[in-house]
């Protein structure tokens, strides 16, 4: 996958991508990221990118010349699939979302930054607006990088356990279950015996319920949606969990 991010800022971006798993993903070569910095877009001799809202009111907007000539430049070689306005305003980010967009072969990311960018940009080039949660940041390039590392882990070959983005949380429209690791017991507090039993069935069962009981103990709206797509029936929590009423 090719992700091309822009930004006036782009050394925002570069400790995410230098450690972990987005840099693997680009060292095996599953990642190809270009960080473009739009200001060197900027025709202006102080490489200015931004200016006054019209209307007034506080706070500098991002301005159109520069953005179009920075993507002008990337079209020429690259057809992007998506092209992807980080902003508070954009359509929730969720696993589906990721999971969709992780299938792309060549996605643009444009960060906003002050008061956003003019209107027209998103108007003429943008395929979608996407934000990271109802709060505002100073600008869309952390947000760019929580959407790329949520999408990157689920490309093929860039986990190293194929298995474990599938068993993810939300994937199944549950959390995942808690986890443990040695020691077994710490100050009293014992893992659950089952998952010490080596009992590969029994244990994927413990893992559904628990998966069940943190949904609805931790995120109570995701488990009422669970539930509805699963038949609306309450589910009997606990009756294969040794923890039973506490549930974990
Ligand atoms: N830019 C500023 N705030 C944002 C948010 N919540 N999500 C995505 N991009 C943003």
């Amino acid at each position: 996958m090719r992700i091309d991010i822009l930004s006036c800022v782009p050394q925002l971006l570069e400790s995410p991508f230098s450690h972990s798993i987005l840099l693997r993903a680009i060292e095996k070569r599953l990642l190809q990221l270009h960080l473009h910095n739009i200001r060197d877009y900027s025709l202006d001799k102080h490489k200015k990118v931004d200016d006054y809202a019209y209307g007034g009111g506080a706070g500098m907007v991002l301005s159109v010349e520069p953005i179009a000539r920075c993507i002008t430049h990337l079209q020429a070689h690259t057809t992007y699939d998506e092209l992807i306005y980080m902003a508070p305003d954009g359509e929730p980010l969720t696993q589906q979302l990721a999971n969709y967009l992780s299938m792309k072969d060549n996605i643009l990311i444009l960060c906003g930054h002050y008061k956003g960018v003019d209107e027209r940009v998103r108007q003429r080039w943008m395929t979608r607006a996407i934000s990271i949660g109802d709060y505002v940041l100073s600008g869309g390039e952390l947000a760019a990088a929580v959407l790329v590392d949520a999408l990157v882990r689920l490309i093929p070959g860039v986990l190293s356990d194929a298995m474990s983005a599938l068993t993810d949380s939300f994937q199944e429209g549950l959390v995942a279950p808690p986890v443990y690791t040695r020691p077994a017991v710490y100050e009293g507090m014992h893992v659950p015996d089952i998952l010490l039993s080596g009992n590969k069935a029994a244990i994927a069962t413990w893992e559904q319920e628990a998966a069940l009981c943190a949904t609805r103990d931790r995120r109570p709206a995701l488990y009422a949606a669970w539930q509805q797509k699963h038949g609306g029936k309450e589910h009997e929590l606990g009756s294969n969990n040794p923890q039973k009423k506490e549930c974990l």
